[in-house]
């Protein structure tokens, strides 16, 4: 039987009910909810699993619906919890018949369409969830809580809903948390949105709501949670933030806010999570931690503050995360820094801070410490090479474009923990030390636009994450960024770790010798690249076992040889380059091979895509230091097929992060 025919049957089912006696009554459900039940079931395109009246006849067994005890004429349907049921389709009027809902939760499914206005004549409806499906059209002018004046959950969070915040939810007073982010709405917030004083949590971000945050708000007095951040909105903050006394979340992030910090937000005892970064506030950061005892999450990057960081904020003493990056602070760490003990993430990129060694020196004091970002400051100093330095739990280091002297310190060989490592663009020098391959989490190193010289180090082959890919990655809270210099242009930031795709990138630097054959033990590199240094040999066999690499860049180095055949096995490579090398022989053809252009081969003088050429010199050579072998890749054909198949699996049960 079809849905449609089990719908019908269920209809059938309601009707023969209807004359049975009292006593069979009591024990199943009222056949008004049942017949709603039905058609409700009948607008949808899915079956609703565990939906079946063969099996029982019973609504109130099925899965998902939620019975009162009464006995007058059935039990009655209180609640439909029909959240990740793979439902798909609308949902129509018939819903109104179930006059006694209480809770109606149709989160996480595939349902579209606009709204019924019939949803907003449940007179007993608490909790609507419509969250995580495709509904669209307008929230506006339903009426909602005229008749359904009981409504104290309203999550509408990530829909395709346009149009205005509605204006009509005024008589929802029982109103406590309201969600409509992730979707389209536009306007300013209606006036009305204020006078629902018991509103505890109210999602806006993800929307285009522009105008001001006006005054009205400090109506809201039971906020706990308010989150506006992602939007157009514009002028000054409202000074009322005194009127919130239990506000302990507010976010209003990437939006056009003007002016100062009002007085009352920054003598707010009860927030926890402050998180005003990407806006155009200006004026000094004049937070008043005398007052904000509870203040644990600070974000002020991006904005116009000025300088210089302010030794106040040592007294936040519960603090963990600060991101205070991309303001013009200017001057040095204040030294009392040190006195904050719970510190676990810290941005202060380029913020024009001067003194790394004074700096460093006061934050190896914050023992928590694990995430740093430091980019674009202390231009062309030394990089500091004091030996006492000690940071045991710092997992990601960004000390990028700073045009740093001197050579790698041996302080950091004691960061144990370390994930992610980016010290591009300066003018470090020296060789790279052999003890990089001690660190077991690292699994995103950037040495890139350096001095470096000497040989790859070989330990690099032995960096066990980056083998197993076995790690826990820490994720940065919300109002902490981690700016990368590179990859995509200067500004890209990371707000997920474990969005980075394993890499190695030591380019343009001035490194020479060969590609050692054991990179092909990093299984779980996605990025490697060479570009623009001096090495030379040819390029190893081995490199096919790098069995997830995505991209790999060799050009503008003096390698020589063929392309190795195997390399046609790599079947996630997007990106491949050997161009300006010494390179000869047949171009590999087949899979990946098929897709790269031309310019990934320029400037090899011996390189030909014609079956019959070879390379016209010395058919072996001396891999580096390891037995003779032949630069003739291994016959195509071995297992590429079976390879590509298990790549694909492993790659979707790993999903985007890493395992
Ligand atoms: C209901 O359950 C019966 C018995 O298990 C089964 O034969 C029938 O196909 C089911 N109907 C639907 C619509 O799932
Ligand atoms: C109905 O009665 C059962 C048993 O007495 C009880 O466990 C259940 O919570 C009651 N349900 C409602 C909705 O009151
Ligand atoms: C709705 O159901 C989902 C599970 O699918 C659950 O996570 C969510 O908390 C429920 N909503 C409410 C308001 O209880
Ligand atoms: C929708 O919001 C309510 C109230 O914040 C919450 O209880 C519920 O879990 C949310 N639903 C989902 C699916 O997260
Ligand atoms: C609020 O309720 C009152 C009284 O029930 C009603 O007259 C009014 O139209 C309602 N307002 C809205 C916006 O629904
Ligand atoms: C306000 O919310 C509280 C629970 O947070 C509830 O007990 C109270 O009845 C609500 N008041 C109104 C007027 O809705
Ligand atoms: C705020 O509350 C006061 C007093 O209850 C009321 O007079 C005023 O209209 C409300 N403001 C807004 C914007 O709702
Ligand atoms: C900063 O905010 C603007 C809008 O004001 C937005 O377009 C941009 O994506 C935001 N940047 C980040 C890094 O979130
Ligand atoms: C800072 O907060 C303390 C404690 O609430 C208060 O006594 C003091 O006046 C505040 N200072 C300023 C400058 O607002
Ligand atoms: C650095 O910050 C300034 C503002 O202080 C901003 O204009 C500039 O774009 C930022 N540069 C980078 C690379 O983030
Ligand atoms: C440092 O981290 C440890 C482990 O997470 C925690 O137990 C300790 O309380 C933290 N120290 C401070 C001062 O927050
Ligand atoms: C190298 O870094 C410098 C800044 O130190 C920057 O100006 C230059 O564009 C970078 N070069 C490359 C190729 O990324």
């Amino acid at each position: 039987m079809g849905y449609r025919g089990f719908c019908l049957y269920l209809v059938l089912l309601a009707l023969s009910l209807e004359p049975q006696n009292l006593k069979s009554e009591e024990l199943t459900c009222n056949p008004t909810d049942l017949r709603a039940l039905a058609g409700f079931s009948n607008c949808l395109e899915s079956a609703i699993a565990g939906w079946n009246s063969t099996v029982s006849p019973d609504c109130c067994t099925w899965s998902g619906i939620i019975c009162d005890n009464s006995t007058f004429s059935g039990r009655r349907v209180v609640g439909l919890e029909l959240g990740s049921k793979r439902l798909t389709g609308k949902i129509c009027e018939s819903l109104a018949g179930l006059n006694q809902l209480r809770v109606l939760n149709l989160s996480h499914n595939f349902l579209w369409g606009s709204l019924p206005a019939e949803l907003f004549s449940l007179q007993n409806i608490e909790i609507i969830d419509l969250s995580n499906n495709d509904f669209l059209g307008s929230i506006s002018n339903k009426g909602m809580c005229t008749i359904s004046t009981r409504i104290q959950v309203l999550n509408f969070s990530n829909n395709h809903f346009s149009g205005q915040v509605p204006k009509d939810l005024a008589n929802c007073t029982f109103l406590n948390h309201l969600s409509f982010d992730g979707n389209s709405l536009s306007g300013s917030l209606p006036e009305t949105l204020f006078q629902l004083k018991n509103l505890s949590e109210l999602n806006l971000q993800g929307n285009r709501i522009s105008g001001p945050l006006s005054n009205g708000i400090v109506n809201l007095s039971n906020l706990v949670k308010l989150d506006i951040s992602s939007n157009l909105f514009s002028g000054v903050l409202p000074d009322i933030f005194g009127s919130l006394a239990r506000l302990e979340h507010f976010s209003a992030m990437s939006n056009s806010f003007t002016g100062l910090l009002p007085n009352s937000l920054v003598n707010s005892p009860s927030l926890q999570m402050l998180n005003l970064n990407n806006n155009s506030l200006s004026g000094s950061i004049n937070l008043n931690c005398s007052a904000m005892k509870n203040l644990v999450s600070l974000g002020l990057g991006s904005n116009l503050f000025l300088g210089p960081i302010p030794d106040g904020l040592s007294f936040c003493r519960g603090l963990k995360a600060l991101n205070l990056a991309r303001n013009n602070l200017g001057g040095e760490l204040p030294n009392n820094f040190k006195n904050l003990k719970s510190l676990t993430q810290l941005s202060l990129s380029n913020t024009s801070l001067s003194n790394i060694l004074s700096a460093l020196r006061i934050l190896q004091n914050c023992r928590n410490l694990s995430m740093l970002g430091l980019t674009r400051n202390f231009h062309d100093e030394q990089i500091p090479n004091d030996v006492s330095l000690e940071f045991k739990n710092l997992n990601s280091l960004i000390l990028a474009n700073c045009q740093l002297r001197g050579p790698i310190p041996q302080w950091l060989s004691r960061c144990h923990k370390l994930q992610f490592l980016d010290l591009s663009w300066n003018h470090l020098g020296g060789n790279i030390p052999s003890w990089f391959g001690k660190f077991e989490s690292l699994f995103y190193l950037d040495l890139s636009n350096n001095s470096f010289k000497g040989e790859l180090p070989k330990s690099l082959t032995e960096l066990q994450c980056l083998i197993s890919g076995k790690m826990t990655i820490e994720e940065p809270v919300s109002s902490f960024q981690l700016y990368a210099a590179r990859q995509g242009g200067p500004s890209l930031s990371y707000r997920q770790i474990s969005g980075l795709r394993p890499t190695l990138d030591l380019s343009y630097n001035i490194l020479q010798g060969p590609i050692w054959p054991s990179f092909g033990n990093l299984k779980r590199l996605h990025v490697l690249n060479l570009k623009e240094n001096n090495l030379s040999g040819p390029i190893p066999n081995n490199l096919s076992g790098m069995t997830y690499l995505e991209k790999l860049d060799l050009s503008h180095n003096k390698l020589s040889g063929e392309i190795p055949r195997a390399l046609v096995n790599l079947s996630f490579l997007s990106t491949f380059d050997v161009s300006y090398n010494q390179l000869c022989g047949e171009i590999p053809e087949g899979s990946q091979f098929d897709t790269f252009p031309d310019t990934s081969f320029e400037g090899n003088n011996g390189l030909c895509s014609a079956e019959y050429c070879t390379c016209q010199s010395e058919q072996t050579r001396h891999s580096p230091g390891e037995k003779k072998m032949t630069t003739i890749g291994l016959p195509f054909g071995i297992g590429a097929a079976t390879g590509f198949v298990l790549t694909v699996i492993c790659c979707f049960m790993s999903g985007l992060s890493l395992p």
